[in-house]
C-alpha cells in the first residue's frame, strides 16, 4: 500500500479510529440498522435459549469486511448477558492456545473466533468435541508413555466470523447450529447508520449530506461511517463544520472516492483489466502485484464489491473486466472482442488463476 488515504478508508491500524469504531459499534440488537431477517432470527435464538437458561446454540456469521460481524458477537453476548472472550485464527497457533482458553470459560460464555477459516488444522480438530460435546481431548506426555485425557467443559457458545465462507471446511461448518450471511448494506440503512454515527459524534448532518456519504459508502457500514469522519474533518476545516451534500461532494471529490464509491485502489484494479491487460483475463497473483496489493487484500476487500457491482468477473482462467467496467472508466473496450483475447491468452500461457 502506497499512500494513507487508502488506509483512511479502509481502517485497521490507527488506534485513534479503532477507538472510535468501538465508539460507534452498535451494542444491543435494536441498535444493530438493517439485516432485518437475520435479526429476526437471533432474537428468536437469544430469546429461546434465555428462556430455557442455556447457552446458545454456536454461531457462524460470514460476509464482507466491515458489515457487522464483529458487532454481532458482541451484541449476543450482551443480549445474553455474559462475558465476551475474544481470540483469532490466526492467534491461535497451537492446539494448547485453544485449550487455555476454552478451560478458562465459564458456563455461558461467548467465546468469539474471529478470521475462523485461517485456524491452523490441528486447532480445528480440537475445536470439534468442544463445540459438540463440550470436551477437551488433551494428550500429556510424549512417545510410549502418552495418555489422553478427556476433560468436561463449560457450556459455552461459539461464535466465529469469516470473510471466506468457502475456506470454512464442512466438519466446521456442520457444528455451527446457524450460519448468518451478512451482506452488503442498501443505501437506506447505510444512511441510517450515518444518522446514529452522526448523532453519537455530534456531527451536524443535512439528510443530503447523509444521501450522498450512504450512495459512495460500497454497502459498507465501516467505510459509511469512515467517509462520516474524513467529511466532517473537511467540514471543519473549510466550512462550518456541518455535512451537507456540497460539502461531502467536494470532500469525497478530494478523497478521489468516486461516484459509485471506488477508490483509487478500486479503479487500479479495474484499469490494469482494462488497460494493461487489454481485456485478457488475469489471475490473481498477476493482478495484485499490478495494483501494488496483497492477493488475499485485493481478493476479500477490493474484488467481492467490483463482482457485486458486475464490474468484475472470475472465470476460470482469471478475473475479467465486464462492460460496466469499461464505461465507468471511459475506456473502449478491446477491438478483439473476448474470443479472439480467448485465443491470445492461450498463446501467452497465462499463469493459472488461484
Ligand atoms: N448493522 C450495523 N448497524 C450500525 N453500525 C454498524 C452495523 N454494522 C457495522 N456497523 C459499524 O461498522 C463498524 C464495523 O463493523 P464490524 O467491526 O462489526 O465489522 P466486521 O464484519 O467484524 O468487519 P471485519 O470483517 O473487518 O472484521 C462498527 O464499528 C459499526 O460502527
Ligand atoms: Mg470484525
Amino acid at each position: 500500500m502506497t499512500a494513507g488515504r487508502e488506509e483512511l478508508l479502509r481502517g485497521g491500524a490507527d488506534p485513534v479510529e479503532a477507538a472510535e469504531e468501538t465508539t460507534l459499534r452498535p451494542r444491543r440488537l435494536d441498535e444493530f440498522v438493517g439485516q432485518p431477517r437475520l435479526k429476526e432470527h437471533l432474537d428468536i435464538l437469544l430469546g429461546a435459549a434465555r428462556r430455557r437458561g442455556q447457552a446458545v446454540d454456536h454461531l457462524l456469521f460470514a460476509g464482507p469486511p466491515g458489515t457487522g460481524k464483529t458487532s454481532l458477537a458482541g451484541i449476543v453476548a450482551a443480549e445474553m448477558e455474559v462475558a465476551l472472550r475474544v481470540t483469532s485464527g490466526p492467534a491461535l497457533e497451537r492446539a494448547g492456545d485453544l485449550a487455555a482458553i476454552l478451560t478458562n470459560l465459564v458456563d455461558g460464555d461467548v467465546l468469539f473466533v474471529d478470521e475462523i477459516h485461517r485456524l491452523p488444522r490441528a486447532v480445528e480438530e480440537v475445536l470439534y468435541p468442544a463445540m459438540e460435546d463440550f470436551q477437551l481431548d488433551i494428550v500429556i506426555g510424549k512417545g510410549p508413555s502418552a495418555r489422553s485425557i478427556r476433560l468436561d467443559l463449560p457450556r459455552f457458545t461459539l461464535v466465529g466470523a469469516t470473510t471466506r465462507t468457502g475456506l470454512i471446511t464442512g466438519p466446521l461448518r456442520d457444528r455451527f447450529g446457524f450460519v448468518a450471511r451478512l451482506d452488503y448494506y442498501e443505501a437506506a440503512d447505510l444512511e441510517a447508520i450515518l444518522v446514529r454515527a452522526a448523532r453519537i459524534l455530534g456531527v451536524p448532518l443535512a439528510p443530503e449530506g447523509a444521501t450522498e456519504l450512504a450512495r459512495r459508502a460500497r454497502g459498507t457500514p465501516r467505510i459509511a461511517n469512515r467517509l462520516l469522519k474524513r467529511v466532517r474533518d473537511y467540514a471543519e476545516v473549510r466550512g462550518d463544520g456541518s455535512v451537507d451534500g456540497e460539502t461531502a461532494r467536494a470532500a469525497l471529490a478530494l478523497f478521489e472516492v468516486d461516484d459509485l464509491g471506488l477508490d483509487k485502489v478500486d479503479r487500479a484494479v479495474l484499469t490494469a483489466l482494462c488497460v494493461t491487460f487489454a481485456g485478457r483475463a488475469v489471475g490473481l497473483g498477476t493482478l495484485a502485484v499490478a495494483v501494488g496489493e496483497e492477493p488475499d487484500t485485493v481478493e476479500d476487500v477490493y474484488e467481492p464489491f467490483l463482482l457485486k457491482q458486475g464490474m468484475l468477473l472470475r472465470t476460470p482462467r482469471g478475473r475479467v473486466a465486464t462492460d460496466a467496467a469499461y464505461r465507468h472508466l471511459g475506456v473502449a473496450p478491446p477491438v478483439a472482442g473476448p474470443e479472439a483475447s480467448d485465443v491470445a491468452e492461450r498463446l501467452f500461457d497465462e499463469e493459472a488463476p488461484r
